[in-house]
């Protein structure tokens, strides 16, 4: 949460870091601030969005600065306002930062080390400024002016600090340098000739370079135009790992969509066909790195992740169970540590992220790493901390998702962890000299995924038409059984986090014990039928809403429909038939077009909903 950038080079900071922090909005947009050094530091901040910024700094004189440091905001300690938006810089101006984290012991640090500091000197709530003051505190201390002596004076600071942190500092004794950390939160820098860049993730910077160093845990980096140095805590040198992103311009544009959320939901047949492209092939376990001999060794996977990448672990948890010799569990991130888990090596640990920044996954997947679990990452973000910390990854090739709600990430884990389920179980097989029908059947249909993909986003605007309708429902219910409750769960969840309006996803099956006291002809139940199974049983409950006048919006395969559901529901989308562990994927499409407008219709922002942010790397 929080989004920096920096550059320092030849051209003219102040249109880079603005490019930057338009595409780091995502991270926070409760403020935004920029910080130009020429001969002092100058500082412009300003509460709101970006574009308020940029209004403010169209009026001003063009500053040609080319070194700068930036930051858009989400609030967690102190208001949204122009006094705690970042940049944070000392009394005398002479030192200036921008945080992404939390500084926990800041009341701490500002009684115990800067008591001496005149109350008018700290002029917002946060706790980044404490840092600032303190750094500059121990710079004074140090009485030399050196990058030596400034570099230590950041390293006495931070380690007096409990908590997380990226940082960019920059001082005006070294005209063409920036100073960074990290420690929890994200930092890339990217490199350039004779200029270079940072940000919080690497979409901020791709318009500019594709070589990306992802600076690691407890290092800190001093950066110049022609020069990139890192180094541990103790001033040591560390070796730096460059990484080529390949992500193509357009993914981090809308290219005519009114929204990135979007243009993501019409990504997922693109996305699909490219990650079979590349992992529906026989070496799939080899390219991860998978041994036959280790996951014969294997008695339960743990499957972790939060929110809709929760959900994507949900999906995969009943086929697991169905190996022999097998259990599984799926956690949310942020509860796993607190359940007492047992873990050893024997237990395989997938985290599931499509940032691979997310604090509470980064916390699961270090506490099953020291208890000697091996930890599977299923990562969109390449690079990430999640992919680096793993001992084995599958990335999911969605490109950059911008737009808070997830949704192509959703359908890529969903596939990731299908392709993995069904590697697992065909060399289990094998190994039991049988073949895995199981998989030919699968993999036959996997292909007409992205086909039938396309014939869902076909029907967008009767799904608008849908949304209109209900757009002024004040309470929905999701209801479905088995994999559809899933999907439920998901929908629900891209309802409330876009369009603020409450819904509830219910196994269907529960309604009856309780929540169907609320139905009458006010409440829309939206049912998700898709597994032929629990098919009647599912209907049966949403005909027990209708009998009570509920409202009825059915998302149903072609095969099922009949008189009788023409009969019962209010509104149906109809999806293409196939085999039933994809049909969740189409319905779960339907119901992030649905969110999409109903959001649209109430005027929300769309890519940035309130009080949300796209990384979440606060615990
Ligand atoms: O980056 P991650 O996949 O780890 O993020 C996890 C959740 O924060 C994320 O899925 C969140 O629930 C989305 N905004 C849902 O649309």
């Amino acid at each position: 949460m929080c989004g920096i950038v920096g550059y320092t080079g030849f051209q003219n900071a102040t249109e880079i870091l603005m490019s930057g922090l338009k595409k780091l909005e995502y991270r926070g947009y409760d403020s935004a601030g920029i910080a130009l050094l020429t001969d002092n530091i100058n500082t412009i901040k300003s509460q709101g969005r970006v574009e308020n910024l940029k209004n403010i700094l169209d009026k001003k004189q063009n500053n040609d600065s080319k070194i700068g440091i930036a930051h858009t905001r989400w609030a967690t300690h102190g208001n949204p306002s122009d006094y705690n938006s970042h940049p944070h810089s000392s009394h005398d101006c002479k030192i200036c930062l921008v945080h992404n984290g939390i500084v926990e012991n800041y009341l701490d640090l500002k009684n115990k080390e800067l008591s001496d500091l005149s109350e008018d000197c700290i002029k917002s709530q946060t706790d980044t400024e404490i840092l600032v003051h303190l750094i500059r505190k121990f710079y004074d201390v140090n009485r030399e002016i050196s990058e030596e002596s400034f570099l230590d004076s950041i390293i006495m600071s931070l380690n007096k600090v409990k908590g997380s942190y990226a940082l960019a500092i920059i001082c005006d004794d070294f005209k063409d340098k920036i100073f960074v950390a990290r420690k929890d939160n994200p930092l890339v820098i990217g490199s350039g000739n004779k200029e270079n860049f940072l940000a919080s993730d690497s979409t901020a910077i791709l318009n500019y370079t594709r070589e990306i160093y992802f600076l690691e845990e407890n290092k800190i980096a001093i950066i110049s135009p022609n020069e990139i140095n890192t180094y541990d805590f103790n001033k040591k040198n560390v070796n730096k790992k460059i990484f080529h992103i390949d992500w193509n311009i357009e993914d981090v544009d809308k290219t005519g969509y009114d929204s990135f959320m979007l243009k993501e939901i019409f990504e997922q047949p693109k996305v699909i066909d490219n990650f079979l492209n590349i992992n529906l092939n026989s070496d799939f376990l080899k390219n991860i790195g998978l041994e036959k001999k280790y996951l014969k060794k294997i008695n339960h996977i743990y499957i972790i992740g939060c929110g809709t990448a929760y959900h994507a672990g949900l999906m995969i948890l009943n086929l697991f169970r169905n190996i022999e010799g097998l259990s599984a569990s799926c956690e949310f991130a942020s509860e796993f540590r607190y359940e007492n888990p047992v873990i050893d090596k024997n237990k395989l640990v997938i985290i599931i992220s499509q940032s691979g920044e997310t604090a509470d996954s980064l916390a699961a997947l270090r506490l099953a790493k020291k208890s000697k679990a091996k930890v599977l990452a299923v990562v969109n973000s390449v690079g990430s901390s999640i992919s680096r910390e793993a001992d084995y990854v599958i990335y999911t090739n969605a490109g950059p998702e911008i737009a808070v709600a997830s949704t192509k990430a959703f359908t890529a884990q969903v596939l990731a962890l299908y392709v993995l389920y069904l590697n697992i179980k065909k060399i289990l097989a094998k190994e039991n000299d049988g073949k895995c029908k199981e998989f030919e059947l699968i993999e036959k249909d996997l292909k007409n995924l992205s086909r039938n993909i396309r014939s869902a986003l076909k029907q967008n605007n009767k799904i608008k038409k849908v949304a209109k309708k209900y757009s002024n429902s004040k309470n929905m219910f999701y209801i479905g059984r088995n994999l559809d409750y899933i999907i439920a769960l998901e929908g629900s969840l891209k309802l409330k986090e876009i369009a603020y309006l409450f819904s509830q996803a219910y196994a269907a099956g529960e309604l009856k014990h309780g929540p169907i006291a609320l139905i009458d002809e006010n409440i829309l139940t939206i049912g998700i039928v898709t597994q032929d199974k629990i098919r009647g049983k599912t209907l049966s409950n949403l005909k027990e809403c209708k009998a009570r006048n509920g409202i009825i919006f059915l998302i149903i395969p072609e095969k099922f429909l009949d008189d009788e559901i023409l009969e019962m529901a209010d509104d149906i989308i109809l999806i293409k038939d196939m085999h039933e562990i994809l049909l969740p994927i189409l319905a779960n499409v339907v119901l992030q077009l649905f969110a999409y407008h109903v959001a649209n219709i109430l005027e929300r922002d769309i890519d940035k909903p309130k009080n949300l942010a796209k990384s979440v790397t606060v615990e």
